[in-house]
């Protein structure tokens, strides 16, 4: 665990976002290189599904990045033959540092991923069997199997469909004397509304856990995410705009939360030779290879964050000119998106009735990889056999659980589920053309809709 004092605080291969496995954008060696041009062929030619010459066929910029940075970090590890944290100075204790000093937070713990952060900071929050924990239901599954860790039971409020974040104005009709804590996800790179979700937490002093797995630097009226509840979660897994294979932090302001968590982190064992074995834990540690990439990888995660948003605001500017196109809007408190998923809602009624799942195949075909993104979680298996076990069972009674599927319909999401598109972080990394380029294989397909649906009717 590194804390800083207030005085320093300042301030694809195969694409897995979100941990679900998208369409690989072809490999292209490393870097962002800016992807050779296809001569174009016009929105007007034939679509690449039908036959006719794909928009693009060039691959995006690969991901992840990286050069002798990386290499020289990894080689100074490994010739260290210090591979582990230990006590003292360390690279997961730099790394920690850099990460609270890039966040403006007090303290940060780096750990295995981001998994392994939520499930510590749920443990240092004392969360619990017969506790309700209030949380988005369009997120990766992690964000809901370290409350079923902890055998609590999750409340799924809907999501703003607009935004594809959690509908904070929804929380406060959720919570119930048995609520414990609040998870709203920063989803896609994109912000909650915070104030509203602070605000419903307040009355009774819940605890806010920001799941920021997915954004990294973004921010909430100039606050970055994660440091605005108790505490804030990061995932370093290999899709994420900061990678080093698997990897996560923890941030917060909370002294004695930090303490627990490191502890809970290292096999119950505190910080300082005297520690002892003093509060619950596990080994979730980073290793030194892990925060040496981590800081090399830090060293482009401004300039590729300035980036990713000047494409993405053109892209949306273009894009929302396409009937039956939507982007995902921000709330006016977002000041910065970190855009680790382009994402928009595709209406089959402005693109004569053609079925989502033909878009996404027509666009591929075009040269521009994209994903459906999320089924609700809500309505996955996991839960039904969590809840079916001996534990849930003795913990709340076959009834609770029952009513439980009553008080967890989300219609929005489900609708969402159905409407959303993503396109990866690293699409974003290229130059403008590339931007160009998506434009305009959404156009083709739009002005050709017609015919591929009756296609793919045949
Ligand atoms: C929203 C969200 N929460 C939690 C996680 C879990 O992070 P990790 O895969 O590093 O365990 C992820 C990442 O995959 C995520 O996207």
């Amino acid at each position: 665990m590194t804390t800083i004092d207030k005085s320093r605080r300042r301030f694809l291969g195969t694409v897995a976002a979100g941990g679900v496995t998208l369409v690989s954008a072809r490999p292209q060696g490393a870097g962002a290189q800016p992807a050779a041009r296809t001569p174009r062929s016009g929105t007007a030619g034939k679509p690449a599904v039908m036959g006719g010459t794909p928009v693009r066929t060039a691959a995006f910029p690969s991901w992840p990045v990286q050069d002798s940075r990386e290499e020289q970090a990894l080689v100074t590890v490994l010739k260290s033959g210090k591979w582990g944290r230990g006590g003292g100075q360390s690279k997961v204790s730099a790394f920690e540092a850099q990460y609270a000093a890039a966040t403006g937070a007090a303290h940060c713990l780096a750990t295995a991923n981001g998994t392994s952060a939520l499930l510590t900071a749920v443990n240092a929050l004392d969360i619990g069997p017969g506790d309700e924990v209030i949380v988005a239901p369009y997120t990766f599954i992690a964000t809901v199997n370290v409350i079923l860790a902890r055998h609590a039971l999750p409340v799924f409020v809907d999501t703003d469909i607009e935004t594809f974040q959690i509908d904070a104005r929804k929380i406060a009709a959720a919570i119930t004397d048995r609520t414990r804590l609040i998870v709203p996800v920063h989803l896609g790179g994109s912000v909650v509304d915070m104030d509203t979700v602070m605000s419903a937490a307040a009355p009774r002093s819940i605890p806010v856990l920001e799941d920021a797995c997915q954004s990294h630097l973004a921010q909430w009226k100039g606050r970055h995410v994660g440091s605005i509840g108790t505490a804030g979660c990061f995932s370093f897994q290999a899709s994420k705009n900061l990678n080093s294979g698997e990897g996560g932090a923890l941030i917060t302001s909370d002294a004695g939360l930090a303490e627990r968590a490191y502890a809970f982190h290292n096999n119950s064992r505190g910080q300082g030779p005297d520690a002892g074995y003093a509060a619950p834990g596990l080994n979730l540690r980073l290793t030194e290879f892990q925060a040496a990439l981590l800081s090399a990888q830090m060293t482009r995660l401004e300039t590729q964050s300035r980036q990713r948003e000047t494409n993405a605001a053109y892209l949306t500017q273009q894009l929302a000119q396409i009937p039956g196109i939507t982007p995902a809007k921000m709330y006016p408190g977002v000041t910065r998106n970190a855009y680790h998923l382009y994402m928009f809602r595709y209406d089959p009624s402005g693109f004569a009735g053609l079925p989502r799942a033909a878009f996404l195949k027509a666009l591929r075909a075009e040269g521009v990889p994209a994903s459906g993104g999320y089924a609700p979680l809500n309505r996955e298996r996991f839960l039904a056999s969590t809840f079916a076990t001996r534990g849930y069972r003795r913990i709340y009674g076959e009834a609770t659980l029952r009513e439980w599927a009553d008080r967890n319909q989300t219609p929005q999401n489900d609708r969402l589920c159905e409407q959303a598109v993503w396109l990866t972080q690293a699409m974003l990394l290229g130059p403008r053309d590339d931007m160009d380029q998506i434009v305009e294989a959404v156009r083709r397909i739009q002005q050709h809709a017609g015919d591929i649906a009756r296609q793919s009717n045949d």
